[in-house]
């Protein structure tokens, strides 16, 4: 590594309390000794990004590396993406997906035009999504939307000519939460991305506590864990409804060979779990719903002494904060690396890989 680089070493951001390393896993383990493989990342350039499925792991695994190396170095001064104009269009609430999409663009300077809701559009004088993406192909280099309907994605990109990332597609999908879901995990856990297997830990337990079906952070989540299904021992749902899933979602856990069961009893499986991830608001027909607000998790839940909990957030009742200062929580380092996975895949995207600094580790 440059001594350049390492000068430019980031500030840190978010501190843990003495005791709980969990709650600030360190990126420079997902890189070192294991660079970046440039060529599975040129493989994203111009490439529109609507499900987990378009992805392979070896990507995932990869832009997980790149964001490791950003979060740990200051990349400002490259001026990644100058030139580049990104669309956020929103047409639906958003805390974390617009702004740190936005934050991840400007950091590389490029540039936004933001949508921060649909009624600032032509959507209020009754105007199509396909129009909309005709306009957009005009405007800017690259499209990260967000909206109401399942089929939006799907609508846009019938007129749109550059890249779409899905910010999330009704009760569809929400493929770059999951990039920063298994971002927290790799770096909570690099030996998952190691190529050497013996550095590779005990399959681990994953719980749901929620509806994938109905919930597509939880969807996407649940669609990426499979790719690393060889690190995975079982998937128990935890949901009050009896068919959480959906036809797609069995298929693609059949077709994975992995082991997985439905429970509504939390209580019996909840300290067998090595990880959680939890969610309640879904989004049902036109409005948001709180589902499975029954399980609830706050410190004195019996949980594995070192289990992990991840929530996409916005949070209700069922994450309490006292979880919020101890080593299981794994959410806020989720939220605060979304930054730097986002940063991951807007350059690959974008394809400005080739303006990335030359000191960093990646394979010659
Ligand atoms: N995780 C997530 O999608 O959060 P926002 O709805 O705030 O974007």
């Amino acid at each position: 590594m440059s001594e350049k680089l390492e000068l430019n070493k980031r500030i840190e951001f978010l501190e843990p309390p003495e005791g709980t390393e969990t709650l600030r896993p360190k990126p420079v383990s997902l890189f070192e000794n294991n660079p970046i493989d440039l060529s599975v990342l040129k493989k994203l350039e111009g490439r529109s990004i609507v499900s987990v499925k378009d992805f392979e792991r070896d990507e995932v695994i990869e832009l997980a590396k790149l964001a490791a190396v950003l979060e740990n170095f200051e990349i400002a001064p490259y001026h990644i993406m100058d030139g580049k104009i990104v669309t956020t269009a929103f047409f639906e609430a958003s805390t974390r997906t617009r702004l740190s999409f936005e934050s991840a663009v400007l950091r590389l300077d490029g540039k936004v035009l933001s949508i921060p809701e649909g009624g600032v559009t032509g959507v209020r004088k009754g105007e199509s999504l396909e129009d909309i993406g005709e306009m957009f192909n005009a405007y800017c280099d690259m499209v990260i939307m967000r909206h109401t309907e399942t089929d939006s994605a799907e609508r846009v990109l019938k007129s749109l000519r550059v890249p779409l990332i899905n910010a999330g597609n009704g009760s569809g999908e929400h493929p770059t939460q999951s990039l920063a879901d298994w971002y927290a995990l790799l770096k909570w856990k690099p030996e998952l991305a190691s190529p050497d297997p013996s550095k590779r830990n005990k399959r681990m337990r994953l719980g749901i506590l929620g509806t994938p079906g109905s919930m597509r952070a939880v969807k996407s989540f649940l669609l990426m864990s499979l790719m690393f299904q060889d690190r995975i021992s079982r998937v128990i749902v935890i949901s009050q409804m009896a068919d959480p899933f959906g036809d797609d979602l069995v298929h693609e856990l059949e077709k994975a060979g992995i082991k997985y069961q439905v429970t509504n009893d939390m209580q019996k499986h909840v300290s067998k779990l090595d990880i959680i991830y939890m969610n309640s608001i879904a989004f049902l027909g036109d409005s948001y719903k709180n589902l499975d607000s029954e399980y609830q998790l706050n410190r004195n839940s019996d949980l594995k002494e070192d289990a992990v909990i991840l929530h996409p957030l916005a949070r209700l009742s069922e994450l309490d904060c006292s979880l919020d200062d101890t080593a299981h929580n794994l959410y806020f380092s989720q939220a605060h690396g979304a930054v730097f996975m986002r940063q991951a895949l807007l350059i690959s995207v974008s394809g400005s890989l080739n303006r990335l600094p030359k000191e960093i580790p990646t394979v010659k």
